[in-house]
């Protein structure tokens, strides 16, 4: 509960007049380039998803139970003071006194009900923002976590059992429930997006699951929030809340196969000839699952797991020395040269 409210506090303190701090606490980004992307609410008391609305309430409770202590030990603190200042009236020691029944029983008795009272609104927020199986009607999505990026699967179209695979950025339909099917590649990670649900632990070898239901359009943020290695903080989490005519065309949009102009072809051919292929998957070129999807690249706002805004320049640097800019993470510089970058960088801006 303790942490609960420090977490609560950081995210009020983390609102609002406090936004390029939050770009540089939460979300560092390199060359001031990302602010604008990642400068948003992350505000825990701006709910707009039921999980949310109810850890919203209890973190007000907790709060308001806590401030209700601290007036009342302050105020008896201050009083007191006040009380039994030094007067010159008064000589020698006050009156000892030694054990009392009432108060110790009171300041007994009292903290284990205000315990009591705030383990079970826990209890209860946690079963019921913890759901056992999929709202009815829920878009289901599998989620992957790896170091340190978030890879998600969905089906191509209403019952279609194929999947889709997209990266960074989850796109969903505004008012449907979201359920999320974690998973992750290698080390613990933790799903959080405060405005749309709790944190959810992302554990290897085990599948968690956590929900959500926006009742409103936008782009929500949020970040991984469990340490998982040098690049733990630009692990960032962007949740794009759109129209169901919106998502219905984006996830037609993402189910086509990546783009081939001709004019691209020399780009197409060193991505192939070298090891870009092997960690990316480009549908009809190349299968590799250790980087994130290429396929519709240029669909996604960010670059590096929100490290930076992604466009043809940021792409360029990215490509040029990833570690420059998300230093640590598993994608290495193949020192190519400046006309290698071009025709790399020509064939990716591409895939729409
Ligand atoms: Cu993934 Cu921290």
């Amino acid at each position: 509960m303790i942490c609960l409210a420090s977490c609560a506090l950081g995210a009020m303190w983390r609102d609002g007049a406090a936004n390029e701090v939050n770009a540089i606490v939460c979300a560092p980004t390199l060359h001031g380039a990302g602010s604008s992307v990642n400068a948003g609410d992350l505000n825990i008391f701006h709910p707009v998803s039921p999980p949310a609305f109810e850890i919203r309430n209890l973190a007000w409770l907790v709060i308001g139970i806590a401030a209700a202590i601290f007036v009342v030990v302050e105020g008896v603190l201050v009083w007191s003071i006040v009380r039994f200042r030094k007067r010159a009236e008064v000589l020698g020691e006050p009156v000892q006194v030694f054990g009392s029944n009432p108060v110790e029983l009171a300041w007994t008795v009292i903290p284990c009900i205000i315990v009591f009272v705030l383990a079970l609104a826990t209890v209860r927020t946690i079963r019921d923002v913890e759901l056992q199986a999929p709202p009815a009607g829920a878009l289901e999505v599998d989620v992957i976590g790896h170091q340190w990026w978030w890879e998600y699967r969905m089906a191509r179209g209403e019952g279609d059992e194929s999947m889709l695979v997209t990266a960074n950025e989850l796109v969903v339909p505004v008012g449907r429930p979201i359920w999320l099917n974690l998973r992750s590649a290698d080390v613990i990670h933790s799903w959080w997006v405060p405005r749309l649900a709790g944190k959810t632990d992302v554990i290897p070898n085990h599948v968690n699951h956590t929900w959500f239901q926006s009742n409103t359009t936008g782009v929500f943020l949020g970040q991984c929030a469990e340490y998982c290695g040098t690049q733990h903080a630009n692990m960032l989490l962007r949740v794009r809340v759109v129209s169901d005519d919106e998502f219905n065309a984006w996830r037609a949009a993402q189910a086509l196969p990546a783009l081939a102009h001709a004019s691209t072809a020399a780009g197409r051919a060193l991505f192939l000839d070298l090891a870009c292929m092997n960690c990316h998957a480009i549908d009809g070129v190349s299968s590799g699952s250790f980087g994130p999807s290429l396929t519709h690249l240029m669909s996604r706002e960010t670059i590096g797991a929100g490290a930076a805004p992604l466009n043809a320049q940021t792409l360029r640097a990215w490509i040029d020395d990833p570690q420059a800019l998300k230093q640590g993470c598993n994608m290495p510089s193949l020192k190519l040269d400046a006309d290698q970058l071009d025709d790399v960088v020509a064939y990716l801006v591409t895939l729409q």
